[in-house]
């Protein structure tokens, strides 16, 4: 296909530095994981307990065939202090100073009634949801910039929510706080996207839905554990570690390189769902049962 050369490696990572925030659990693993198995050379996750971190880079290195790919440094990116030792700790460990991806998915949740949302939780969503994703990002900006060539961009992800477009959860299980920090995270992400783009820096958001995760668990629990909480959604079923990584390693590969201040809903469809659209597929799945 002289059309399409190279495709084969479409859709390769191979020789990139990546770093994860959040990368030692749930969704940052599961980035994580599929960059090394996309041929990534270094992937750095950070979070801020250590012996999640050391697990979670003895299940990365023992991927067949990628060992020693996966490292860690300690972070609560929630201050700028700790963003400042993330950097810190960073910059002898990138090679000739280059970084070629950065996604921010670190974030906190707290799900409960309005009244007693406290101004801490408040504080806390914000501080890790949006202004370490802000702070962090314009930190690594140099990092970024080595890398980046005008035919293979650097990339940043951001981790967004569904929750950041819809109002997905209010009263017992609100999560307002979440839900806005998630909205301006997505506004951030459009804002670097022109912003970086004179660097050659891509920016891009993934919104997932619901995946099982200890983030999420708690909320999946109340709407009646995995069963029910999947069949809320329009495909029937919570994610799987694989949409992610498909979503992910696309937006960094050179298959992504022309995508730029996008938002990516990894759902299902579920932030599309209405009374009419439930309706409709009730009734489709039922009919088909019987
Ligand atoms: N799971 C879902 O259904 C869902 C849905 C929509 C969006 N998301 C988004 O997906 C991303 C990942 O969440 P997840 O569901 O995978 O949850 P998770 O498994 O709880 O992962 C959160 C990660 O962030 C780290 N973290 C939290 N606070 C931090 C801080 N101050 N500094 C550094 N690291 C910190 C945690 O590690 P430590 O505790 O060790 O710091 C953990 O590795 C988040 O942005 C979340 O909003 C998830």
């Amino acid at each position: 296909m002289a059309e399409l050369p190279n495709f084969s490696t479409l859709f390769s990572l191979d020789s990139k530095v990546a770093l994860v925030t959040g990368g030692s659990t749930g969704i940052g693993y599961y980035i994580a994981a599929a960059f090394i198995r996309a041929g990534a050379s270094k992937v750095i996750i950070t979070s801020r307990k250590e012996d999640g971190l050391r697990e979670a880079v003895d299940k990365l290195n023992a991927i067949p065939g990628c060992t020693e790919r996966a490292s860690y440094v300690v972070s609560n990116i929630s201050t700028m202090d700790g963003v400042e030792k993330l950097v810190g700790d960073l910059r002898g460990g990138l090679p000739d100073g280059k970084l070629d991806i950065l996604v921010n998915n670190a974030a906190a949740s707290w799900g409960g009634p309005f009244e007693e949302y406290d101004d801490w939780k408040v504080a806390k969503t914000f501080d890790v949801n949006v202004r370490a994703v802000f702070n962090l990002t314009r930190r690594l900006q140099p990092f970024l910039m080595a890398a980046a060539t005008p035919d293979d961009p650097a990339r940043i992800i951001i981790v967004s929510s569904v929750g950041g477009i819809i109002v997905p959860h209010v009263g017992q299980t609100g999560a307002i706080a979440y839900s806005a920090s998630k909205a301006a995270a997505h506004h951030l992400g459009r804002n670097f996207a022109m912003e970086l783009v004179p660097h050659n820096i891509t920016t891009n958001i993934i919104a997932p839905g619901w995946f099982p995760t200890r983030l999420a668990n708690p909320a999946i629990e109340k709407a009646g554990g995995e069963k029910a909480a999947g069949a809320g959604n329009p495909m029937n079923r919570l994610g799987v570690p694989e949409d992610i990584a498909g979503a992910a390693v696309y937006l960094c590969s050179r298959a992504g390189r022309y995508v730029n201040g996008e938002d990516i809903s990894v759902d299902g469809g579920s932030r599309l769902m209405n009374w009419s659209a439930a309706q409709h597929i009730n009734k489709v799945r039922s009919s088909a049962k019987l």
